[in-house]
């Protein structure tokens, strides 16, 4: 392969122990749902702001080793005139790129969704490195109800996860490979269970199909949970279901998986972490994150589109960092929330 050195670079840069991945590409509908939230008006300059206020974090590159920016974010500026790329790896923090085109339902399999994005790949991860990315990442959805996702809907999303990291190993980013079986609806944690095993296996299945080396890419998936709509389940039971499946269906050749929030609280996807690293100690992979929601809904809580809150939302943040940080070495405990 081409670009091997290159990619086990970014590999050794971004999989370190104590060290996660920020997600902060939110499409410009999903980032427009959460400034909504705040009373923040959804303009370029806002968002700027608000990718640029997490960048600049002092101190987080100590817990943080990448970033996944959305295509708009990649050539803003930074308020000393860098692109928040290069400020990104000033600070020790891999830029990457969300590349998939989003979700739409998958044609005449009713409940099952595919994502698009394939056609003209490759010329987007040329021009994307050329501004700095080094990883890409690409999100398949499957949402969950009696009949769904079907046996074809998994495989057709599995072909689509493989399909994109190959493009992406060819051109020499790491792949970020996201199947993301929703929380959403009123299934159990065994139904949760069964689905998450029968993703992932398809998954493997094809990246092997397509070549797709297992050393030089990064998985990022759900943890095994409860519906949004059943009952709450407790961090142990959450570490074993998860790391139960993980264990079943993920090569150790695999360096590292990066959990998704999907939704969860910040606390408690603090707490998962942290009992499934308690847990999976002799586990081949590392266990860390890749959180959108659940590291950045506190400091949007505090910035509220306000400059003199900038300086408080980045604390916000940090604190999440850490305390995800502690988790990654299964040392966090819910007292340290009020530190
Ligand atoms: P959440 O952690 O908010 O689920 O976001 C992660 C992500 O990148 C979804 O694609």
């Amino acid at each position: 392969m081409q670009y091997s050195t290159e990619l086990e670079t970014t590999i050794k840069d971004m999989v370190q122990k104590g060290r996660g991945i920020l997600a902060a590409d939110e499409s410009s509908p999903t980032i427009a749902k959460r400034f909504k939230a705040i009373n923040v008006e959804p303009t370029e300059e806002n968002r700027c702001a608000w990718r640029n206020l997490l960048v600049t974090t002092d101190g987080l590159g100590d817990y943080i080793s990448g970033i996944i920016l959305f295509e708009e974010t990649l050539g803003q500026k930074s308020g000393d005139g860098n692109t928040i790329p290069r400020v990104a790896w000033t600070r020790n923090i891999v830029p990457g790129i969300k590349v998939d085109k989003g979700k739409i339902p998958l044609a005449l399999s009713p409940g099952d969704l595919i994502t698009q994005g394939l056609d003209g790949l490759a010329e987007r991860l040329r021009s994307y490195k050329q501004q700095g990315a080094r990883f890409a990442k690409w999100r398949e959805v499957y949402a969950i109800d009696k009949h769904v996702p079907s046996q074809h809907g998994i495989r057709a999303n599995a072909e689509m996860l493989a399909r994109y990291a190959a493009v992406c190993q060819e051109e020499g980013l790491v792949p970020i490979v996201e199947p993301e079986v929703l929380m959403d609806g009123g299934h159990d944690i065994d139904r949760h269970t069964e689905v998450t095993e029968a993703v992932q296996h398809a998954v493997f299945h094809a990246l092997c199909r397509h070549h797709v080396v297992l050393e030089l890419m990064i998985l990022k998936p759900n943890m095994v949970l409860p519906g949004k709509g059943c009952r709450h389940a407790e961090p142990g039971e959450v570490a074993t279901a998860t790391l139960k499946v993980l264990r079943r269906t993920v090569p150790a050749a695999v360096p590292s998986i990066n959990f998704l929030s999907g939704g969860q609280e910040p606390e408690e996807a603090t707490a998962n972490l942290n009992a499934i690293n308690q847990q999976g100690l002799d586990a081949p992979w590392r266990l860390s994150i890749s959180y959108g929601r659940a590291l950045q809904q506190t400091a949007l809580q505090e910035w509220m589109g306000k400059p003199e809150m900038v300086s408080a939302a980045q604390k916000a943040l940090f604190k999440r960092a850490r305390l995800n940080h502690l988790a990654m070495l299964g040392e966090y405990q819910i007292t340290l929330e009020n530190e």
